[in-house]
Order: structure tokens, then C-alpha cells, then sequence
């Protein structure tokens, strides 16, 4: 199935969508095989990564290089965090064609003006108006070529200091416009803001809702609530980090790795994890030696785990 075919169908059923956040191949593998539908591509986490603000400092292609290994390395449908779509509406078009050849399920931009910034540094959180908006989600729907392609609008009313009027007004615009999906930011600890949202939302569009300060309400509660798909954005890339600062520091306070040995990963996880059997199987199928004093004799040189 493919897997914008796969988002549609997880969006067509009850229970809510979970999707995790990454920045590169193996978070993506590790998100799947811990059991999210989907796989969410962080501006902040892959900005992060390449330690620059998450602020539209890398370009899309940049950013788009990255996307086609979390895209080659699971099957579960990825969703590209776009930001503000990198441009006009003229850069969005190009951008959903250059994302969905490349293996995306959903697009989301967010109606902040371009240069973007994450939206929990205070400031520069400059609103795009709603006509401009509105043209780049009709820029996006046109350019798309599979009919299951998913673009999903963020509404950064609240994070901008706007109340639900404001909020409900543009994702009504931007649903009107052909958005698949409104993604309803909050920075707020309480999730009042967005339980409001959704309580008043009563258009047959799906809302997206990531509780990245409003940790404390549950999946299934924003799912009764009527969210459809709940996004932890950043919470593979802040796990990771934890650990290593723990580690390295560990590493130099006892001036070796036993002590730490119990906390990190086997190497055999990681070499199974980056595919390393399926390298062997394929090496023992398909490698010859090439030498001609052979004669054709198949001779065994492929590679072994133990090296
Ligand atoms: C991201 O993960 O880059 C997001 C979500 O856009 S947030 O950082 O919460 O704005
Ligand atoms: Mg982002």
C-alpha cells in the first residue's frame, strides 16, 4: 500500500493517529518499530540536528536530502514538517512536487511569514494574512499529482497571541481553501486553548494537535476530545540528548565505558537496525568473487558481523 494511501486510511478510522517525531533515518526506523502510524519530520529536530536554529536557516533541500532517507527507511507514511512552505506560493508548488516524489504521505506548512521561527521562541512570530495563506494551501492542492497526498495547514493564531476567533476564522479559510487538515498550535501548559478549539470546530476537516507543553492530557484523551492526530514532535531527539549528556559524562568521570555499558544500546541493536542482515543475505545471493582463476567458482568473500 502506498503510503499516502496508508495516512488516508488511518485518517478515515476512530482511534487517533500517533505520529513521532524525527530527524533522520534510524529515529524514523525506531519510531516504527515502537509501534507509532506515523513518522513526523521535524523542523526543529532535523535544524537541530545540523545545530542551527530552528528559524528556516537550513533550505529546503537541505532539508529535503534528509527527508529521502527517513522516507527510504520505513513504510509507515511520514509526514514533512514545511514550515512556512519556504517562499511564496510559487516555492510551495515546487516543494509539495519535490516532497511527494520523494516519498511523502502529508505535507504541514504553517501560516507564519517566511523566514519562519519555532514557534516557542518568544517573538518573531509574524502571522502570513490569510489571503496569502489561503494561497499557498490552493498553490499546494494544485500541485499535487496522487489524489491521497495529505497537506496539512497549521494555524499559529494562538502562538502568535491571537484568541479562538481568530484561530477558528483562518482554519475555516484554509479548510475552504482544500486543506486536508488544520493543525492547531498552542504553547500554553494548559490544554484549554486547544480543548476549545476543538470543542468549537464543527467543519468535517481533521484537526492535528501537538502537546508538546500540554504534556498532561493523553492521547486518547485529545482523541475524545476530536483531535485526529497527535504529534510528539520532539521527544526522540530530547531522549537521545539526555542520554548522551549522561553518558559522555559518565565516560569521562569514571575514565572508561563499563559503567555505562548497561545504559546505551548493544552494538548488535545498532548493527541490526541499519540492516546489516539483510547486507549479509544479500552479499551471500548476489556477491561473486570477480576473479577469473575462479573460473566461475562461486568463492565465499562476503563480509561477516565479527569482521
Ligand atoms: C517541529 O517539530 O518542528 C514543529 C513542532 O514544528 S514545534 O516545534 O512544536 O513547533
Ligand atoms: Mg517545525
Amino acid at each position: 500500500m502506498s503510503a499516502t494511501l496508508e495516512l488516508r486510511k488511518l485518517f478515515a478510522r476512530t482511534e487517533i493517529i500517533r505520529a513521532i517525531g524525527v530527524h533522520n533515518a534510524l529515529g524514523a526506523r525506531l519510531g516504527e518499530r515502537a509501534g507509532f502510524d506515523a513518522i513526523w519530520a521535524s523542523g526543529l529536530e532535523l535544524s537541530a540536528s545540523h545545530g542551527v536554529p530552528d528559524a528556516d536557516i537550513l533550505t529546503m533541500s537541505d532539508l529535503l536530502a534528509d527527508i529521502r532517507w527517513i522516507t527510504s527507511a520505513v513504510s509507515s507514511p511520514v509526514i514533512a514538517d514545511c514550515d512556512a512552505g519556504y517562499g511564496n506560493a510559487s516555492n510551495v508548488a515546487h516543494m509539495v512536487r519535490l516532497y511527494e516524489a520523494a516519498g511523502v504521505a502529508a505535507v504541514c506548512i504553517e501560516d507564519k511569514v517566511f523566514p519562519k521561527t519555532n514557534s516557542f521562541i518568544a517573538g518573531r512570530q509574524r502571522l502570513a494574512s490569510i489571503d496569502e495563506f489561503v494561497g499557498k494551501i490552493g498553490a499546494a492542492k494544485a500541485a499535487q499529482t496522487d489524489p491521497n497526498f495529505v497537506v496539512i495547514a497549521r494555524v499559529e493564531s494562538l502562538i502568535a497571541g491571537y484568541g479562538l476567533d481568530e484561530a477558528l476564522k483562518r482554519a475555516s479559510a484554509y479548510a475552504e481553501a482544500g486543506a486536508d487538515a488544520i493543525l492547531i498550535h498552542a504553547k500554553d501548559k494548559s490544554p484549554q486553548p486547544v480543548l476549545d478549539f476543538l470543542s468549537s470546530w464543527d467543519r468535517p476537516v481533521p484537526v492535528v494537535v501537538v502537546p508538546t507543553m500540554y504534556h498532561g492530557i493523553t492521547g486518547s484523551e485529545l482523541e475524545r476530545a476530536g483531535a485526529k492526530l497527535v504529534i510528539y514532535a520532539n521527544h526522540g531527539l530530547r531522549a537521545g540528548t539526555q542520554a548522551v549528556m549522561e553518558v559522555f559524562q559518565e565516560i569521562l568521570r569514571t575514565d572508561g565505558t563499563t559503567s555505562s555499558e548497561d545504559r546505551i544500546a548493544p552494538l548488535d541493536t545498532i548493527l541490526e537496525l541499519q540492516g546489516t542482515s539483510e547486507l549479509l543475505a544479500h552479499d551471500a545471493k548476489y556477491v561473486r568473487s570477480g576473479d577469473p582463476s575462479t573460473n566461475g567458482t562461486r568463492v565465499n568473500h562476503s563480509r561477516s558481523v565479527e569482521g
